[in-house]
Order: structure tokens, then sequence, then C-alpha cells
């Protein structure tokens, strides 16, 4: 359905204004200033599957996640829908792609208008995309509401009279109008009480099925992600580290930094080591492998150079040195 070839992004960090008067003046941003959110990333998404995104804060999985949906533009690389390369998409072709791909963003509170009653922000797609009357929007807004387990009343509301998992309903049942056929959720859980989790990622997966949704599942949480996803996707410093279907967690010898997310979360986990140390400074990433520094099996070579992502069996790919095919 997606895919990625060899995908970069970088941005400039975020500057003040005297920085940014300066650079702009003296021309003096040099390209080096950039941070690499994401390196090189290959991958695709099948019909039907969910693909669960995994790393540490930082890693790049929300920029991944944007460029997957055309928010951003990569600097390099190609982002293929259904084969075709969406950069090169005509006017036509760009809303078909941006109807079929949705985005839900990972703060929900912020990707809500305080203004806007939940039945405006519902009825928002529809209208920008010219689809229905204002009775036919009417219903799909109750019919919406209804499918995520809220009240037809609570289209009057605002955002802030809502609760925070409710908000989150809210959030989903937006990214769901204009019923797209790939969902790239953001963290959709992380903001909410423990308890409150399970019931999102659950309505998730019941809505994934009753609309056979592809489903791109990003969160920092391998154990919640490892329950839902059919292939794990883990990164790290930007790099995609290790690509697996789930019923192979556990059972093969992963990338070490694999193991080491496993162990923590799972206590059932053996053999497994305890992540020690921060992850890599994006502005000053390490050089070779970006987590040789934390990593008990680093050596010289991985100091020096990363590993490429390579086939090892089946369906699994990793980025270590010493797992190979
Ligand atoms: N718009 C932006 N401008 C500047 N830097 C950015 C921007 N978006 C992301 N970055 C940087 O890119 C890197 C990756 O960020 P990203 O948000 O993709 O990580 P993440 O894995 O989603 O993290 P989190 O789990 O905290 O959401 C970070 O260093 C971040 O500061
Ligand atoms: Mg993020």
């Amino acid at each position: 359905m997606l895919e990625l070839k060899d995908v970069h992004k970088s941005f400039f960090p975020p500057q003040s204004l005297s920085n940014e008067l300066a650079a702009f003046f003296l021309k003096k941003r040099e390209p080096a200033s950039r941070v690499q959110a994401v390196k090189g990333m290959s991958l695709s998404v099948r019909p039907g599957e969910t693909l669960g995104l995994v790393g540490e804060s930082g890693s790049g999985k929300s920029t991944l996640g944007r460029l997957m949906c055309g928010l951003h533009r990569p600097d390099r690389g190609q982002i293929l829908f259904q084969g075709r390369d969406i950069a090169a998409f005509d006017k036509k072709r760009r809303k078909e792609f941006s109807l079929q791909v949705q985005f839900m963003f990972q703060d929900p509170a912020s990707s809500l208008n305080p203004r806007m009653t939940a039945g405006a922000a519902l009825a928002e797609g529809l209208t920008i995309h010219g689809l229905g009357g204002r009775s036919q929007r009417r219903e799909a807004v109750f019919s919406l509401l209804e499918e995520v387990g809220l009240s037809p009343e609570m289209a009057e509301r605002y955002p802030h009279q809502f609760s925070g998992g409710q908000r989150q309903r809210l959030c989903l049942a937006r990214s769901l109008s204009l019923d797209p056929a790939l969902l790239i959720a953001d963290e959709p859980a992380s903001a909410l009480d423990v308890s409150i989790q399970a019931q999102i990622i659950n309505l998730l997966l019941d809505l994934k099925d009753k609309r056979s949704l592809t489903l791109v599942l990003i969160s920092h949480d391998l154990s919640l992600v490892c329950l839902m996803a059919d292939r794990l996707a883990v990164m790290y410093g930007g790099i995609l580290m290790e690509l697996f279907p789930r019923s192979l967690l556990g059972e093969v010898n992963h990338h070490p930094y694999v193991k080491a997310l496993w162990a923590s979360a799972d206590s059932a986990a053996e053999g497994g080591l305890i992540l020690e140390g921060e992850p890599p400074d994006p502005h000053n990433p390490p050089p070779g492998c970006p987590f040789h520094p934390r990593c008990p099996e680093a050596g010289e070579i991985c100091r020096l150079k990363a590993a490429p992502l390579l086939p090892v069996e089946t369906d699994r790919f990793c980025a270590c040195h010493w797992r190979k095919g």
C-alpha cells in the first residue's frame, strides 16, 4: 500500500528569532547544523496489516508518520502509494491520497480547535472536500460519534467539555470521517491513564476490523504495540534497526536494541539486557551505529560504520553487523 525507499528527513533545530535573522542575512547556515530525524528509511506497509512503529522518544517515529501521509516532504528518497510516487501526484491524485491516508496526531488536545464543537470538527473534512449535503454530514457526524462510543448529544460540546479518553475517541472519529484506507495513529494512547489506554486500543482494533483499515501504530511502548501489530518496525536514532513479524518477538536473536527493549517491556523475557544510558543527542549523533554507545555487543566496526538493514531470515530484516542472514 505504501512504500518508503531510502527516505531521509532533516530539520533545522528550532532557532531564536535573532539566530534566524543572522542566518538569513549572513547566509551562514551550514547543512551540518540540521537534525537528521529520519535517515535512509526503507520499508513498506502492506494492505490490511497493522504495522507497529516503536522507538524511544526522539527516534523519529512522528517524523516518519508525517512523511508517510505527506505532511513532510522527504529531503531524499521516495514514498510510493499504491506503487506511485506521491511527490509526482497531480492535484486530483493528491486529493485522493489525502482522503485515503489519515494521520492521527500525537497530542489530542492540541489537534482540536477549542472554538469548534465536536460536530463541526467531525464534519470539517467532509465540508472541505465538498462531500455530502448538510443533512448527510449531520448523519455522518452522528454515526461517527456512535462508532467511537460517544453519544449524539456530544456533537454540540466543545473539546474542553470532554474527558481525555473521550477527546481521544473524538480524534479517532475525526481521522475516520473521510473513510481512509490507511490510518497512521501516533501514540494514540500515551496521553491517557493506563485503564483508559486499553479501551482506546480495543476501540482502534474493532474499528480496524470493521472498516478493513490498514494501520500504522506509532508508540514508544513495545509491550502495547506487540499486542496489536502484525509486524514491528523498531527505530533508533532515525534508523530502522529491525523489522519483523510479531510472532518472532522474543524467539530470535534480535538486534541488541530490540533485545533491550523487549527485556524492559516483558519481565518474562530472559537473557535480555537492561537499557542503560541515554538515546543519542540528535544534534550530535555518534558515528557508526547510533546504538553502539549503549550496546554490549559493540565492536570496532560498530563505532566506524552503521550496519545496513539486511534480510536475516524470512520476513525479518536487521541492521546489525553481528546479525546477517
Ligand atoms: N518540525 C521540527 N523542527 C525541528 N526539529 C524537529 C521537528 N520535528 C522533529 N524534530 C526533531 O527530530 C527528531 C525526531 O523527532 P520525532 O518527533 O520524529 O521523534 P519521536 O520518535 O516521535 O519522539 P516522541 O516519542 O517524543 O514523540 C527529534 O530530535 C526532534 O527534535
Ligand atoms: Mg512522536
